[in-house]
């Protein structure tokens, strides 16, 4: 549980998928297909080891999925040099999750039985990792008998198996019983640990049952139908303070200006173009239940006086537009009855801890992380940022220096940051 709740809360809480997947590869032509699943699982970051089946290896060869697992291939039982390196109990307490793929029919039927006289057999009783068995057999031997009752047999002990897909077989029969593609099968194993992450981050992490809300990028003021005044804002900070929210288990909504980033994976996102919309729909999220609002957008602080229906023709040397002020969206929602704990960002040259101090005050923030804009390697496009957090004096919490790091990183010491500070955080 330790090293669950790590995996949560640690400073890598980007998804992270360093987990250990042990496939186990058995006696059919689908064998070949394992390969390339082999790959692909290690394409989402997952530690492949595999252990083959005598029938294993007359289709496929060890030195084949050791090239691309990157691991010593486990064929014995009883072999004590294999058994020095990585013996069969070590194996089976190493792994996160057992794949069977494909399983033979032979094989499922060992596993309903409970045997113990190969690498394979041993490894399904020795461990607690959850097991995944992918049949594939010809259509025939699939709806046998014998064959449903030995998977039923492996549902009721807790097994997850894996419907095979219908097609035609390499025997030339049409059918269930083709292995699923690797690429599916992957997917499954990812989206798997997932959600288990998820899980666990609802329930340990640190921001677990919060609704956090977060304003990001730029916002556009439309000057006449085809010019807008905005800013260099990417919105790569609040994008990564969405993703660091979530994976510490809470509902996040982002609500993004005009940015080309995808959606951070399990986060509501609501694209708003100008200041008043941002302020709008920030509202409506807060009065919808919010604990955390976080603005990181870099909101313009004026509007055109009034937007021109038409295009502005070019005419005199000079041109001036009325600007009005914008409304301020964190001071506004600060305001609120309904006050959820507020985070602000501010971007000084000098006096950082004056400047920032008296933002705290004057926005009603419980916390406020402050950059150093005048510093060439962090800030706007960076994928890097170095901060310094201050908090409202009811905090009691002294200032909080973030040393230069990824925005990832940043984001996940931020979350650390308002997460202890919540805690003596009382709703008005
Ligand atoms: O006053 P300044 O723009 O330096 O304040 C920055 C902080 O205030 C940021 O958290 C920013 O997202 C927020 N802000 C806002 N609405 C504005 C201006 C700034 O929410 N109109």
């Amino acid at each position: 549980m330790q090293d669950e709740l790590q995996w949560v809360n640690g400073l890598n809480q980007e998804i992270n998928f360093s987990k250990n997947i042990v496939l186990a590869v058995t006696g059919g032509i689908a064998a070949y297909k394992s390969a390339i699943l082999v790959r692909r699982l290690k394409d989402y970051g997952f530690d492949v080891r595999v252990v083959m089946t005598k029938g294993a290896q007359a289709f496929v060869t060890p030195l084949t999925f050791q090239a691309l697992s990157g691991n010593p291939v486990h064929t014995t039982l009883l072999d004590p040099e294999a058994e020095a390196g990585m013996g069969h109990i070590e194996l089976a307490r190493w792994a996160d999750l057992v794949l069977v793929a494909p399983a033979s029919c032979d094989v499922i039927a060992k596993l309903a039985q409970g045997l113990a006289d190969d690498l394979l057999s041993t490894i399904y009783l020795a461990t607690k990792a959850p097991i995944w068995v992918a049949p594939a057999m010809n259509q025939q031997m699939w709806a046998a008998k014998a064959t449903q009752r030995n998977l039923n047999t492996l549902n009721t002990d807790g097994v997850h198996v894996i419907v095979p897909d219908a097609g035609v077989q390499a025997c030339g029969d049409v059918g269930l019983g083709r292995m699923p593609e690797p690429e599916v099968l992957a997917e499954q194993v990812y989206l798997y640990f997932q959600q288990k992450q998820r899980d666990l981050a609802k329930k340990f992490g640190l921001l677990a049952g919060k609704r956090v809300v977060i304003t990001a990028g730029p916002t556009r003021e439309a000057i006449d139908p085809v010019r807008y005044i905005s800013n260099h804002s990417t919105g790569k900070m609040g994008f990564a303070l969405a993703t660091a929210c979530y994976a510490a288990g809470a509902e996040v909504t982002l609500i993004a200006g005009p940015v080309s980033l995808p959606t951070p994976h399990g986060v509501i996102r609501d694209n708003v173009i100008s200041a008043s919309e941002m302020l709008e729909q920030s509202l409506v999220y807060i009065n919808a239940g919010c604990d955390v609002f976080i603005a990181t957008a870099a909101v313009a602080d004026y509007r055109v006086a009034e937007i021109a229906t038409q295009k502005i023709k070019k005419s005199g040397d000079t041109l001036a537009i009325d600007l009005i002020k914008n409304p301020d969206i964190v001071a506004t929602i600060a305001k609120q009855a309904k006050r959820p704990f507020m985070v602000g960002f501010a971007a000084e040259t000098q006096h950082i801890e004056d400047y920032a101090n008296k933002k705290l005050v004057a926005k009603k923030l419980d916390m406020i992380a402050c950059n150093d804009v005048s510093r060439a390697d962090i800030g706007f496009a960076s994928d890097h940022n170095a901060m310094v957090v201050f908090f409202a004096q009811q905090y009691g919490m002294s200032a909080q220096n973030l040393q230069r790091a990824p925005k990832l990183e940043i984001a996940q010491q931020l979350v650390e940051a308002m997460s202890t500070a919540l805690q003596q955080h009382k709703l008005p």
